[in-house]
């Protein structure tokens, strides 16, 4: 609370394509709003509940070779969990004006569902049913050229292991990353009022600072700053 001021909640997500840097940002943020105190809560998707985390092996764990999914079975279940997390943790927490972190949300399910060819009405449809006025006050999308992405995502696989080289997405070709990413830059020159496009071919500390300086300014506008 400033002076008089209550401050309200604030939804924040954050998205990009594989190899963008994004659980690296996710933390730097979530670390720099935990040391300045503020009411924070931290979350994913898929995954952010108890039945997101059983929706989330059902999507992450397939073995594709072995079962294929629908791309439409495939955004119900990541709806499934999305309105699971908007009533057990999103909702909630804006309504106790807390500052809601999340790493991807409904941009996803656009970008990664409709490259798969999901028709935009249905993806219309879902996000007006289940997400409603829920929409995120800002998001980040953190923005890369795919073969930079793909080679950061297959040099963290290489020092796993290997451990997640059985992970679908990771396995996708060059140019579905591309489109995922097409996509993401469209929804944003769509709505450029609520995505800021944060470049992330840089150091993580050089793209923290673009983030925070965007973030900053949100979280003052809803009174969770001091201007
Ligand atoms: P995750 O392990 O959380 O990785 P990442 O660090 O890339 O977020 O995997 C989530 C995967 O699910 C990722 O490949 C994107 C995909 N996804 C969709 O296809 N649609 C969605 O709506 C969401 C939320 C995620």
């Amino acid at each position: 609370m400033i002076g008089a001021i209550v401050a309200s909640g604030v939804f924040l997500t954050v998205e990009g394509i594989e190899g963008s840097g994004k659980s690296t940002q996710m933390l730097l943020l979530s670390e720099r709003l935990r040391q300045m105190g503020l009411p924070l809560i931290v979350s994913k998707e898929p995954g952010g509940t108890s039945l997101g985390i059983q929706i989330r092996k059902i999507l992450l764990d397939r073995d594709p070779k072995l079962e294929t999914c629908s791309p439409e079975s495939e955004l119900l279940l990541f709806y499934a969990d999305r309105a699971q997390h908007l009533k057990e943790v999103i909702r909630p927490a804006l309504s106790e004006n807390k500052i809601v972190l999340v790493d991807r949300f409904e941009d996803s399910s656009r970008a990664y569902q409709g490259t798969l060819g999901v028709s935009k009405i249905l993806l219309d449809q879902l996000s007006e049913t289940i997400i409603g006025s829920t929409k995120p006050h800002l998001t980040i999308l953190l923005d890369i050229e795919s073969k930079f992405s793909l080679q950061r995502v297959e040099s963290r696989n290489l020092s796993l292991g290997g451990e997640f080289s059985e992970r679908r997405y990771d396995q996708e070709a060059l140019d579905f990353h591309q489109e995922v990413r097409r996509r993401f830059l469209d929804i944003a020159h769509q709505e450029p009022h609520r995505i800021h496009i944060v470049k992330a071919h840089r150091s993580p500390d050089e793209v923290f600072e673009a983030v925070w300086d965007r973030v900053s300014k949100t979280l003052k506008a809803h009174g969770h700053l001091v201007s």
